[in-house]
C-alpha cells in the first residue's frame, strides 16, 4: 500500500473548527481515522485531531477514484484531506459535536500513514485494563478528554509564571543531581561514575537551594519543577510529581498567604469562572484535629466530629467505660436526617470502614420523637439522652455515630466515616471549591520506630515564636510557623517560615536527636550559608499535579501527568525500572544482585 507524502499540503483548520459560517469554503485537515462507517455508497469517516472531531465524506461522484481508495481506511489511519465545508443533510447534524452542523466533502485525499491494529480502541465504548493503556500510553493520550486536561495544566502553568512575575518573582532552576534533603521520603539515588562509591540524590523538593538563593540575596524565587520521592503511591502521589515552589524574603506568614490567595483567585477565576473569596479562612491545627479529625479537612460540608466523653464516660455501657479509664477519647457526628437513610445493612458497611481504620466498632443511635433506638438505649435515661442530643443538635430523625478508642484511631476513623457519610448522602456539590489553610502545626512528634523527636514539616521550619519556651521541657506541645493549604479535603500545598538564626537551627538538630556531626555531614553547607548574613524568609510550594487534577475534575493525579508511573512505580511503557548492563554497572563500581 502506498504511503503519500505531505508535499506542499498545510492544514487550513484543525478537525474542531469547522463551523456552519464556513460552508461553501476550501479545506484541509490532517488527521487520525476516529471512525468509519462504510455504507457502500458513502463513506463516512470522523477525522479527529487534538483540536476535535469532523466528518468527512467520500462520495462517488464527487471523486470515484478517491471513494474507491477510502474503502480501505482503517481506525486509527493518519490522513489529509482537501474538500468543501457543505452542511450536512437536514436530520443528519450532531448537536453534541462542535462541528456537528456541517461535513467535508473530500475533493483529494493523501493516506500519510498506517497502522498496525491498535491493542485498544482509542475511542472505544469496553476500555482495555490499565496496563495495555499505560504500555500505550501515547494512543491513549489520543483521547480527547485527556488532551484536554494537559491544555489546561499548561494554561494554568502560563498563568501561574505571569502571575509570579507580575509580583517580582524570578525563575531560578536548581540541580537535580544533588544531596539529599528531608522531606520525609526516601531518595532516588543516582550513582556518580566520577566519584566511584559515591551517590548523588535526587530532591524532594528545592527546599534548601531555595532558602540558599535568599541568603544569596535573590528575595523572590519560584520554580515549576519537578521532585522525586520514593514513597508509597496513592491516587494523589507520584514518585515524580511537580511543585510550584516559592520563597519570599523579608516576610512573614501573611505575606506568603497573601500571594497564594492572589495566585487561586486569579487561577480560579480565570479558568473555573469562580470568585474565591479572600483571606482564605484559617483554621490551627489543633482545631483541625477537634472539628475534623485530620489536618486536611474538607470544609464543602458541617458534620463536625464533638467530643462527648463527659456526657457518656461513666455510663453503663462498658467500652465508654474501658475507653475512659484508659484515657481515650469518644466523639460522635451527626447525620441530619439519617436515620431512615441508613438501614441496618449500611450501618455495618460504615462499622466496616471504622474497623479499617483500627477502631473496634461503631455505635449508632436513631433519635425518634419517643427517645432512641439503639443498642445503647438501655444505658442512658431520658435525661442523658437528652443531654447528648442537646450536644450534637440533634432532632427526631437524625442519625448519631460514635467511635470511642485512643485520640488517633477516633480523629481519624471518624475523620473518614465523615467522608464516606456525606459521599452516601451526596452533600458535597461537584462544583464546590473550599479552600482552608492549616496553620500552627506541632513542631516536632515523636517517631515510635525511631525512639527520637521528629521534624512535622521539615527541620527548617520555625517554631511559634509564644511556644518557644516549651522546647526544652515539652518539645512536642510546642507549635510551628508552617501552614498548608486544603482544596476540597486534599493537602495542595505546604510551607512555613524558616528559622534564619544558625543557633536556632543548630538548637533545633539537638531537639531532633542529630548530633553536630550528623548535621554538618548531611547540611553542613546549608548551616554555614546561615552563618553569612540569612534573611528573615518564609516559602511554600504547591502540589501542582494535584492541584490541577482538583481544576479539571479528576480523581487520579495519573490522569494530568503525561507518563505516570503505576502503583509500583515502573512505567510499562518505558519497561523502566530495568536492569542496567554489565558495562554500565562496572563502570559505575556497583555489583549486580545475583540471587
Ligand atoms: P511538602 O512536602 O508539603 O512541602 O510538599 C508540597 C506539596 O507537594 C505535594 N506532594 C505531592 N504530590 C504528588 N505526589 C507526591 N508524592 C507528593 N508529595 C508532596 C503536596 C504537598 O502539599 N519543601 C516543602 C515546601 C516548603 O516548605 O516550602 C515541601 O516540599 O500537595
Amino acid at each position: 500500500m502506498q504511503i503519500d507524502s505531505l508535499e506542499d499540503w498545510k492544514r487550513t483548520h484543525d478537525c474542531g473548527s469547522l463551523r456552519s459560517e464556513n460552508v461553501g469554503r476550501d479545506a484541509v485537515l490532517m488527521g487520525w481515522v476516529n471512525s468509519r462507517r462504510d455504507l457502500g455508497n458513502l463513506i463516512f469517516i470522523d477525522l479527529r485531531d487534538r483540536g476535535g472531531i469532523t466528518q468527512v465524506v467520500f462520495d462517488p461522484q464527487v471523486n470515484e477514484e478517491i471513494h474507491e481508495r477510502a474503502h480501505v481506511l482503517r481506525n486509527e489511519w493518519v490522513l489529509a484531506v482537501k474538500g468543501k465545508v457543505t452542511p450536512r443533510l437536514e436530520g443528519q447534524e450532531n448537536p453534541n459535536m462542535p462541528t456537528g452542523d456541517v461535513e467535508l466533502q473530500v475533493t483529494e485525499l493523501k493516506i500519510l500513514n498506517r497502522t498496525e491494529v491498535p491493542p485498544f480502541q482509542v475511542d472505544g465504548m469496553v476500555d482495555a485494563s490499565e496496563t495495555l493503556r499505560s504500555r500505550y500510553r501515547y494512543l491513549e493520550l489520543r483521547r480527547q478528554h485527556l488532551f484536554q486536561n494537559f491544555q489546561k495544566r499548561h494554561l494554568i502553568a502560563a498563568c501561574v509564571r505571569e502571575y509570579l512575575n507580575k509580583n517580582g518573582f524570578i525563575d531560578v532552576e536548581t540541580p537535580f543531581l544533588t544531596k539529599s534533603t528531608p522531606e520525609g521520603a526516601r531518595d532516588y539515588l543516582v550513582p556518580s561514575r566520577v566519584n566511584k562509591g559515591m551517590f548523588y540524590a535526587l530532591p524532594q523538593s528545592p527546599q534548601l537551594f531555595k532558602q540558599l538563593l535568599m541568603v544569596a540575596g535573590f528575595d523572590r524565587y519560584y520554580q515549576i519543577v519537578r521532585c522525586f520521592r520514593d514513597e508509597d503511591l496513592r491516587a494523589d502521589r507520584q514518585p515524580e510529581f511537580t511543585q510550584v515552589d516559592l520563597e519570599m524574603s523579608f516576610v512573614s506568614e501573611d505575606d506568603v498567604l497573601g500571594v497564594l490567595e492572589g495566585l487561586m483567585k486569579e487561577l480560579f477565576s480565570r479558568f473555573m469562572d469562580r470568585e474565591i473569596s479572600t483571606p482564605i479562612p484559617r483554621m490551627e491545627y489543633r482545631e483541625a484535629m477537634d472539628l475534623f479529625g485530620t489536618d486536611r479537612p474538607d470544609v464543602r460540608f458541617g458534620m463536625e466530629l464533638q467530643e462527648i466523653m463527659d456526657l457518656v464516660g461513666d455510663s453503663d455501657f462498658r467500652i465508654f467505660k474501658t475507653v475512659a479509664d484508659k484515657g481515650g477519647v469518644i466523639k460522635a457526628i451527626r447525620v441530619e436526617q439519617g436515620a431512615s437513610e441508613f438501614s441496618r445493612k449500611i450501618l455495618d458497611e460504615l462499622s466496616k470502614t471504622v474497623i479499617e481504620w483500627g477502631g473496634k466498632g461503631l455505635a449508632w443511635i436513631k433519635v425518634n420523637d419517643d427517645g432512641w433506638k439503639s443498642s445503647l438505649s438501655k444505658y442512658f435515661k431520658a435525661d442523658a439522652q437528652e443531654a447528648i442530643n442537646n450536644r450534637l443538635g440533634a432532632v427526631p430523625g437524625d442519625l448519631i455515630l460514635i467511635v470511642a478508642d485512643s485520640p488517633l484511631i477516633v480523629n481519624q476513623s471518624l475523620g473518614m466515616l465523615r467522608l464516606e457519610v456525606a459521599d452516601r448522602l451526596k452533600l458535597i456539590k461537584e462544583d464546590a471549591y473550599a479552600f482552608v489553610w492549616i496553620t500552627r502545626f506541632p513542631l516536632v512528634e515523636y517517631n515510635e520506630s525511631e525512639g527520637r523527636l521528629e521534624a512535622v514539616h521539615h527541620p527548617f521550619t520555625a517554631p511559634l515564636e509564644e511556644d518557644l519556651h516549651l522546647l526544652k521541657d515539652h518539645p512536642e506541645k510546642a507549635r510551628s510557623r508552617a501552614y498548608d493549604l486544603v482544596l476540597n479535603g486534599v493537602e495542595i500545598g505546604g510551607g512555613s517560615v524558616r528559622i534564619h538564626n544558625i543557633s536556632m537551627q543548630e538548637e533545633m538538630f539537638k531537639l531532633l536527636g542529630i548530633s553536630r556531626e550528623d548535621a554538618g555531614k548531611k547540611f553542613g553547607f546549608f548551616l554555614e550559608a546561615l552563618r553569612y548574613g540569612a534573611p528573615p524568609h518564609a516559602g511554600i510550594a504547591i502540589g501542582f499535579d494535584r492541584l490541577v487534577a482538583i481544576m479539571v475534575g479528576v480523581e487520579s493525579i495519573r490522569e494530568v501527568i503525561a507518563f505516570p508511573k503505576t502503583q509500583n512505580a515502573t512505567c510499562p511503557l518505558t519497561g523502566a525500572p530495568s536492569k542496567a548492563d554489565k558495562g554500565q554497572l562496572k563502570e559505575l563500581a556497583l555489583k549486580e544482585l545475583t540471587e
